[in-house]
């Protein structure tokens, strides 16, 4: 596109983030490039557990039946390991600086069907590292899905009543621990880390904007809190006024 041509809104702001790349930082502090937002990312230590980048498809057809904007889709079920979602960029964060700090044992407790517990399990796997799930004893607690798979990926499996859940998860923790393991709760220790996952994510996310010429308008996440937290605090300190 000719540089004296008037360009789309968004297409201007990815220029100016592109461009403030390029020389010092002069702009307002919380102000940061892409390359800010790398280097701060590339100091926590980090495993490779991921397929990235994930695809970004474009669903013309949905589109099309909506007869409405270009939607895109970012395949984070396309993550790889054991079934995708977004734990597993979580997790090459969290998990890297539990087994730097000695961890042994991955404990997770949640729902019996839990995705994160699923992933929890392969992950452990992966690593050679042993996998512990306190499952609730709710209604879907049958040997299939996530549970079957927790399972054959070799966790050792507990399903406690709701209201005895959190006591079952301390009392595991302290069990490992005088069993002179050092174990790390993928369910209480490590949300922190999707949140930084997704700052990489954005950034994956705008690369593959970027590369495409698409300037997004908005983007739409499916999210109880994490996952939109780090896309909206990369977002932010790109000074990219996309809403997230
Ligand atoms: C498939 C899937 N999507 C989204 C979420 C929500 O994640 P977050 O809390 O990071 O938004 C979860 C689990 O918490 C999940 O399993």
């Amino acid at each position: 596109m000719p540089y004296c041509e008037p360009v789309p809104a968004p297409l201007a702001l990815c220029r100016q983030v592109e461009e403030r790349e390029s020389r010092e930082m002069t702009a307002a502090p919380t102000m940061y490039t892409k390359r800010d937002l790398r280097e701060r990312l590339d100091r926590l230590p980090r495993i490779h557990l991921a397929a990235l980048p994930t695809p970004l498809d474009d669903l013309t057809r949905l589109s099309d039946a909506l007869g409405g904007p270009r939607i895109l889709m970012k395949r984070e079920d396309l993550t790889g390991l054991a079934m995708g979602g977004n734990k597993i960029r979580e997790f090459e964060y969290s998990i890297a600086q539990a087994v730097e700090a000695g961890c042994d044992v991955l404990l997770h407790g949640a729902a019996a069907q839990s995705n994160q517990s699923r992933q929890t399990a392969a992950v452990a796997a992966k690593l050679g590292l042993k996998a512990v799930q306190i499952g609730r004893l709710d209604a879907h607690a049958q040997p299939q899905g996530n549970l079957l798979l927790a399972h054959l990926f070799g966790a050792e499996i507990h399903l406690s009543a709701a209201g005895d859940q959190s006591a079952a998860v301390e009392a595991k923790m302290a069990e490992l621990r005088a069993g002179g393991h050092k174990p790390f709760n993928t369910s209480s220790d490590g949300y922190v880390y999707r949140g930084i996952a997704y700052v990489d994510g954005f950034l994956e996310l705008w690369d593959q904007l970027r590369q495409r010429g698409i300037a997004a308008d908005a983007i739409y996440v499916c999210s109880g809190a994490h996952t939109h937290v780090g896309l909206v605090v990369a977002a932010r300190a790109l000074g990219v006024d996309l809403p997230v």
